[in-house]
């Protein structure tokens, strides 16, 4: 009964979810643990590009079933778009359950996201989604869990409670003219009718897959460098989004967690602010931001890019305990004469291997770059191993053994059948 998780090794981007897809033909269920949607999953299947930022990408087979975990925080109006989204393409919800502990993103903590990001010195580049007032909420105690907006008079009850400080804060410090009980309760209540029937205690749904011996894929969004606790904070969400989350964000036992495959891009991106050693600020950066259409699928913003970076990857190999990596991107590369690969950083004259925690001492670490021979040759049709470009499987191993864990899967393209699969996840 294998339980595997799925996580983002760099700042997010990385492709998971393609992989999600990929992996989803032979999982039974497909569960998010932490995030929100501040995700974005473009998977394109038979020709036709789906953009999903909640609902679980393994949705787009029949017969998987797709958990939105209590670690995960819902907005209504965006999960019944998507539910919508993907009624209109023929695509059924009817295998989505939707966690009744998971909290909900409420109006005002989408409008105390872009105010205080706006009022911030330093600022974070959030995507204004709502998400880290959310996370607040839920941690000061003050938040709607699902359970609750599916009850209209529990609903009025909590807003009762937390409403009016929330009004004071937007009026007296952000002038903002704040909001009504009652339209909320109208308005996210005619939400919940469209999902009441989906909520169900995850944790249990999973309990019973696990004993039956189904394969469970735990999918994680952003990646390991913004998690709160992990990643290059303040630049960070405010979820663990690296595989510690999924324990806590499903209600499952760690020990039952089999294996983590993370998912890397074959060189690096970074959305929003904070430092990033590798990032290339010249035409090489924007070649590989054309060729790998490097802009945000949830906000449309351009991301920055710059070369694989191994000591964060090996970083995310220690905090995840990954037992392979599922390369994506690798066509991306294919126009290059020659690659860099960051193998360690120079600070201050001395030599670093490992992820510094001070992002002062991030800010002034220059890249120690090893270089290798690009293929100039299109990857993109390769089905085995064996079909790449010879620098392209040398590239490959290098950056295997640089981050010290094994490679799992090879992603050339976007499509479903441009995967080279090494090691299977699920038998
Ligand atoms: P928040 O999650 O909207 O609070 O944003 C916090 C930081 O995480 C910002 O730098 C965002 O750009 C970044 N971020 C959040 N979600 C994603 C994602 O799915 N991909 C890449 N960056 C993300």
């Amino acid at each position: 009964m294998p339980i595997a998780a799925l996580v983002g090794t760099q700042w997010g981007d990385e492709g998971k979810g393609k992989i999600t897809d990929v992996l989803a033909a032979k999982a039974d269920v497909v569960a998010r643990y932490q995030g929100g949607n501040n995700a974005g999953h473009t998977v394109v299947v038979e020709n036709v590009k789906y953009k999903l930022h909640l609902i679980p990408s393994g949705i787009l087979y029949p017969g998987t079933t797709c958990i939105i975990g209590n670690g995960v925080v819902v907005d209504p109006q965006v999960l019944v778009e998507e539910m919508r989204y993907l009624h209109g393409h023929g695509v059924s919800t009817d295998n989505l359950f939707i966690s009744e502990r998971a909290h909900v993103i409420m109006p005002y903590h989408k409008v105390l996201d872009r105010l205080e990001e706006q009022a911030r010195r330093l600022k974070i580049g959030t995507t204004g989604r709502g998400i880290g007032p959310a996370y607040v909420d839920k941690y000061m105690r003050s938040g709607i869990r699902v359970s609750d907006l599916v009850n209209p008079t529990r609903l009025r009850n909590r807003l009762e409670d937390f409403l009016p400080l929330k009004n004071r804060l937007l009026r007296e410090i952000y002038g903002h003219p704040g909001f009504e009980i009652d339209q909320i309760v109208e308005e996210y209540s005619s939400y919940a009718e469209v999902f009441r029937d989906r909520v169900a205690d995850t944790s249990l749904l999973l309990d019973e897959a696990r004993r039956s011996g189904k394969n469970i894929l735990c999918e994680g969004a952003q990646g390991t460098f913004l998690d709160i606790d992990h990643g290059t904070y303040p630049y960070v969400t405010s979820s663990n989004s690296s595989a510690g989350g999924v324990a806590a964000g499903l209600g499952i036992g760690p020990n039952h967690v089999s294996s983590v495959v993370g998912v890397v891009k074959a060189y690096s991106t970074r959305v929003g602010e904070g430092p990033f050693p590798t990032e290339l600020k010249d035409a090489v950066g924007d070649l590989i931001r054309e060729r790998g259409q490097e802009y945000g699928t949830t906000t449309g913003r351009p991301r920055r890019c710059g070369w694989f970076d191994a000591v964060m990857v090996r970083y995310a190999v220690r905090i995840n305990g990954l037992t392979g990596l599922a390369v994506t991107l690798l066509d991306v590369l294919d126009a290059f004469r020659s690659i860099k690969v960051c193998v360690a950083y120079e600070y201050r004259g001395q030599r670093l291997a490992n992820f510094p925690t001070d992002l002062e001492v991030l800010r002034e670490c220059r890249p120690i770059y090893a270089e290798l021979p690009g293929w100039q040759s299109d990857t993109a049709g390769a089905q085995r191993w064996e079909d790449l470009p010879a620098q392209a499987r040398d590239y490959l191993s290098f950056i295997s053994q640089e981050v010290e864990c094994p490679l799992q899967i090879i992603s050339v393209g976007p499509r479903r059948n441009q995967t080279i699969v090494m090691a299977e996840v699920f038998r």
